[in-house]
């Protein structure tokens, strides 16, 4: 079971920097994800990487926030009192969770999140997510569908269960897509 201190904090640090399409919501959407997708992983190493995959995220530090949330988390975790092994799974998964991250998911647990988290940016919601993003970056609407379309074609999945999932919304964003007028 996810450590109520560490749901806490995310939750809370989360709502005061106002993420605009990363916050709570994305978090509880990632975990129902991955209850869908879930196999034989250790459920309380997935948790707790869910949770803290986008701890440490600004625009700025985008290509760096996998390896940043992975540092912050594990501090997080090891203070409150989680063995070194779980914590070592827990940063690792949320280190390679990111296209920047220098080196693929290698467990189980890291590509349950990769999937879950990835699946996020398919359908009606990811596409109003990455609008957001779009939006705050400066990026016109124009440029925005273009690179969102790109997005969507270069999303990659590892679990059995992500890459079916990810069929069946592929298949929606594209009949969202053609709906637009660009
Ligand atoms: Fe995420």
């Amino acid at each position: 079971m996810l450590n109520k201190a560490f749901a806490e904090y995310v939750v809370n640090h989360l709502k005061k920097e106002g993420r605009l399409f990363n916050g709570t919501d994305h978090l509880i959407r990632v975990l129902k994800n991955a209850e869908a997708l879930r196999t034989t992983e250790n459920w309380k190493v997935v948790e707790a990487a869910v949770f803290g995959h986008d701890l440490a995220y600004s625009q700025s530090i985008e290509s760096m926030h996998a390896q940043e949330s992975s540092t912050l988390a594990a501090s997080i975790l090891k203070s409150l009192g989680y063995e070194q092994e779980e914590v070592f799974h827990i940063s690792d998964a949320i280190a390679c969770h990111s296209r920047f991250s220098n080196k693929p998911p290698s467990t189980d647990e890291a590509r349950l999140l990769w999937d879950a988290n990835k699946l996020d940016w398919l359908g009606a919601t990811g596409f109003g997510r990455f609008m957001l993003r779009s939006g705050a970056e400066g990026l016109p609407l124009e440029r925005a569908i273009s690179s969102y379309r790109r997005l969507v074609a270069e999303l990659k999945f590892y679990t059995p269960k992500g890459k079916a999932l990810a069929k069946e919304k592929r298949k929606k964003t594209e009949e969202l897509l053609s709906q637009l007028q660009f």
